[in-house]
C-alpha cells in the first residue's frame, strides 16, 4: 500500500516548477510523432526558433532547442564556451546556484564560489573586488542563477553588466533563467548576456524535457575555442543542421516542438510585458496580500488559505498577514515567481507541506538543504491567474 493515496479535486500544483500546464498546450501536443525530415518539422522549428528568441527579448542571439532539462542547459552553457582549468566566478546563494557550481567544479572549471547567506542575493560587492584585481584577465566567464528558486530571490542582472562595462572585462556572463525567463524582466541583449538558459516545464508552462539556450555572437565565437569535451550538447552539431535547413542533428520531440509553438502563441497573446506584470502582481499578492489590488483581484481564493490552520498562526491571505517571514531578506530581491516562507522554529516545515498535500491536494516546494525544514516555497509562475 502506497503511504499517499491522490485526495480529491484536482491537484493543485503550485511548487515552482514544473508547474500547470494550461490546456491549449496539452491539446496540442496530444498527436502523433511525425518524421523530423519532413518539409513540415524544419518549416515549424525554423519559425519557433525565430520566435523564441523574444523570449530572452534578443535580436543577435542563436537559439538551441534541446532535448534536456535545466542541468543539461547548464552543461550545454558551460561547455560550449569554456575550457577545462578556465576560471569562473559563481555565486551560492541556495540550492539551484550550489548545484550549477556542483557541476562547474565536476567539468574541471577553476570555480571561484563567492557565497552568501541563503536568503540574499550575489555579492556583487565581492564581484567587483575580483574584477578590479583581475588584470590578467583570468576570469572567463561570470555564472549567475538569475532567480534562486530555493529561496525567492532574484538577482540584479543589470548591476552585473554594469561592473563588468566598468571594468572592461571580457569575462562571458552565463545566466540560468531557468525560473525566470517568461516570467521575470529578462533582457539578454541590453544585459549583454552571452548565454541563456530555461527550461519548459517553468514559466513557459510546458512539460519538462525541453532546455532551451540561446547564445549571444561572442559566446558563438567563444565556442569555436572552447576545449571542454561535450558531444550531445555540441552547438556545433545544431549549427550545421542550421545551415542545411534541416534543423535537427537528432531526433526532436515532435509534441513539445507543438506544445512550444501553442505556449509562445499564449504569451505573445497576452503580451510578454504583460505576462512579466501579472507575475508582479501575482508575487506581490502573494507577499502581501490583496491590499494593494483592485476588488476582482483579491485572493480570497488562494487554494494555500486553508493550510494555515495547521500551523497555529493568524490565518489570513499571504505571507505577511499570516505574520510569516519571507526567506529573501530584501525587498529589492523579492521573487515574482516563487516565495519561499520561513515558518516559526518549532514548526517543520516538511510537515506543513505534506499537510497540503494530504488534506488539500495542494502541492507546495520543500525547503531545499540548509532550508530544509525552516521554509516551504509558494511557486506563483507561469500561465496562472489570481485564482488558479
Ligand atoms: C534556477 C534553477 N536552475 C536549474 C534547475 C534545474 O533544472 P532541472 O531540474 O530542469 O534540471 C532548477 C530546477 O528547479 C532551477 O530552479
Amino acid at each position: 500500500m502506497a503511504d499517499y493515496v491522490y485526495g480529491p479535486g484536482r491537484n493543485h500544483l503550485f511548487v515552482p516548477g514544473p508547474v500547470n500546464i494550461p490546456d491549449p498546450v496539452i491539446r496540442a501536443m496530444n498527436r502523433q510523432n511525425e518524421d523530423y525530415r519532413s518539409p513540415a518539422i524544419p518549416a515549424l522549428t525554423k519559425i519557433l526558433l525565430e520566435d523564441v528568441k523574444k523570449i530572452f527579448k534578443t535580436t543577435t542571439g542563436t537559439p538551441f532547442l534541446i532535448p534536456t532539462t535545466g542541468t543539461g542547459a547548464w552543461e550545454s552553457a558551460l561547455t560550449n564556451t569554456l575550457s577545462p582549468g578556465d576560471r569562473i566566478v559563481s555565486f551560492v546563494i541556495g540550492q539551484f546556484s550550489l548545484l550549477w557550481i556542483d557541476q562547474q567544479q565536476r567539468l574541471g572549471f577553476d570555480v571561484d564560489v563567492v557565497e552568501s547567506d541563503w536568503g540574499h542575493g550575489a555579492d556583487l560587492a565581492a564581484l567587483e573586488r575580483k574584477l578590479r584585481n583581475d588584470t590578467h584577465r583570468t576570469i572567463k566567464a561570470v555564472a549567475i542563477v538569475h532567480n534562486e528558486t530555493a529561496t525567492g530571490v532574484t538577482n540584479d542582472l543589470a548591476a552585473v553588466r554594469r561592473l563588468l562595462d566598468a571594468y572592461a572585462h571580457p569575462a562571458l556572463l552565463l545566466v540560468d533563467g531557468v525560473s525566470s525567463i517568461c516570467a521575470l524582466d529578462f533582457r539578454m541583449d541590453e544585459w549583454g548576456v552571452d548565454v541563456a538558459l530555461t527550461g519548459s516545464q517553468k514559466a513557459l508552462s510546458m512539460p519538462t524535457g525541453m532546455g532551451i539556450v540561446c547564445a549571444s555572437p561572442k559566446a558563438l565565437e567563444a565556442s569555436k575555442t572552447a576545449k571542454s569535451v561535450r558531444m550531445f550538447f555540441d552547438w556545433k552539431d545544431y549549427l550545421r543542421f542550421y545551415e542545411m535547413g534541416t534543423y535537427w542533428p537528432y531526433t526532436p520531440s515532435i509534441q513539445l516542438l507543438y506544445g512550444l509553438r501553442t505556449a509562445l502563441d499564449l504569451i505573445f497573446e497576452e503580451g510578454l510585458d504583460n505576462v512579466i506584470k501579472r507575475h508582479n502582481r501575482l508575487g506581490t499578492a502573494t507577499r502581501y496580500g490583496g491590499v494593494s489590488l483592485h476588488a476582482h483581484q483579491v485572493l480570497d481564493s488562494w487554494p494555500w488559505i486553508g493550510l494555515i490552520h495547521c500551523m497555529n498562526v493568524k490565518c489570513r491571505f499571504a505571507v505577511e498577514a499570516w505574520g510569516l517571514k519571507n526567506c529573501c531578506q530584501k525587498e529589492e530581491c523579492f521573487s515574482d515567481t516563487v516565495t519561499a516562507v520561513v515558518v516559526p522554529p518549532y514548526i517543520d516545515s516538511a510537515e506543513i507541506v505534506k499537510h497540503a498535500w494530504k488534506r488539500y491536494n495542494l502541492s507546495l516546494g520543500l525547503g531545499l538543504n540548509k532550508v530544509a525544514g525552516k521554509v516551504f516555497r509558494i511557486g506563483h509562475l507561469g500561465n496562472l491567474n489570481e485564482v488558479s
